[in-house]
């Protein structure tokens, strides 16, 4: 009881507080998500995620080097896709010699121990922008998964250590696992997007990959019968679940501060790594606040980085990971 007990003695001075500091961040927590486009010597600045590029292949391989250099491991490739090569079963995402496919080859020799991850899902291949192929204004799951089995062999077979899939269809991770297995590729991990929400928070994401849903009749408008209600708390525990039995290896929440709560809850229940990813929208909104003037930019992004680790995330996809690398000096 006071005065025996005060709180603030352990709070006297810097070195005390580092003497019992509990969380801490590490270039080993971090993956980078990297942007990838066709061209030569292309470095075009997203407009709604400032200081964050679209990369050419040229500087996708200047950019995984220096981010070995940053103590960084991981990172995870997006493609953004031409609107030529786009078609409602994105059969551009199995070319093995398409965008994703080179930008695994370009990373893997740019720099061999560097763990290359990769999106799965078909929106960016997508003509309707959706993660799954669409028929009379609905989303095929068992079709898709089909489709989703195939493209992470098609990684596999370029390169990549971890495949991603990120679009919310039942029983893609088994299909997927089954895939991998029986073409011998053992040790391609997936890492899934399990407990995913149905999220405004992906609108600058959208715009990096041109990869929205269309404004078209009949098309859905949203991924409400994919992605999760941002409502329910159930539901991510029971999709987590479900993906660790299907097969996966890493499993992930995402957006991420919004959601601290299930990061907490999945971290309690489960024992596989759980990643969170810190989304394009998340971001942004710190970007333009520091940009205004309004926020400590560093000192924020630090702040939310420590709180979804003190959350409980083991692994975090995050715009800032070099930024916040740099900081930890
Ligand atoms: C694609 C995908 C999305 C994100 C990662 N993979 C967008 C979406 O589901 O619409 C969002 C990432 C971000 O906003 O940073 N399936």
């Amino acid at each position: 009881m006071y005065p025996l007990r005060r709180n603030r003695r352990l709070r006297t001075s810097d070195s005390m507080r580092k003497l019992v500091q509990e969380t801490f961040l590490t270039p080993n927590d971090f993956l980078v998500p990297l942007f990838v486009v066709e061209g030569k010597n292309v470095k075009e600045e997203i407009p709604s995620m400032p200081d964050y590029y679209r990369l050419s292949l040229d500087n996708l391989e200047k950019e995984v080097k220096a981010l070995w250099k940053l103590g960084l491991k991981s990172v995870l490739l997006f493609v953004k896709v031409d609107d030529k090569l786009k078609d409602n079963q994105g059969s551009e995402a199995l070319n093995p010699d398409g965008l994703m496919q080179r930008a695994i080859k370009t990373a893997k020799n740019a720099c061999p121990d560097m763990l290359v991850m990769t999106d799965v899902a078909l929106d960016p291949f997508s003509s309707y922008g959706h993660d799954g192929i669409v028929e009379n204004g609905q989303i095929l799951n068992d079709e898709t998964t089909e489709v989703l089995a195939e493209m992470s062999l098609s990684h596999a077979q370029a390169g990549a250590d971890v495949v991603a899939p990120s679009d919310m269809m039942d029983g893609r991770i088994l299909t997927i696992r089954e895939a991998l297995e029986e073409e011998g590729y053992l040790n391609t991990a997936i890492m899934s997007y399990s407990a995913k929400y149905a999220s405004a928070f992906y609108g600058p994401f959208r715009d990096a990959l041109d990869s929205a849903p269309v404004d078209v009749q009949d098309i859905p408008k949203d991924k409400k019968t994919y992605q999760m209600d941002y409502a329910n708390r159930f539901e991510a525990l029971k999709e987590t679940e479900m993906d660790i039995e299907e097969g996966a290896d890493i499993v992930m929440v995402k957006p991420g501060l919004c959601y601290l709560d299930i990061v907490r809850e999945i971290r309690n229940e489960v024992d596989v790594p759980l990643a969170v990813y810190q989304v394009s929208g998340e971001y942004a909104m710190l970007k333009a606040a520091a940009q205004k003037g309004w926020l400590d930019h560093d000192a924020v992004m630090m702040e939310q980085l420590t709180a979804i680790k003190r959350a409980g995330a083991n692994i975090i996809a995050s715009y800032f990971a070099k930024d916040a690398v740099k900081l930890l000096g």
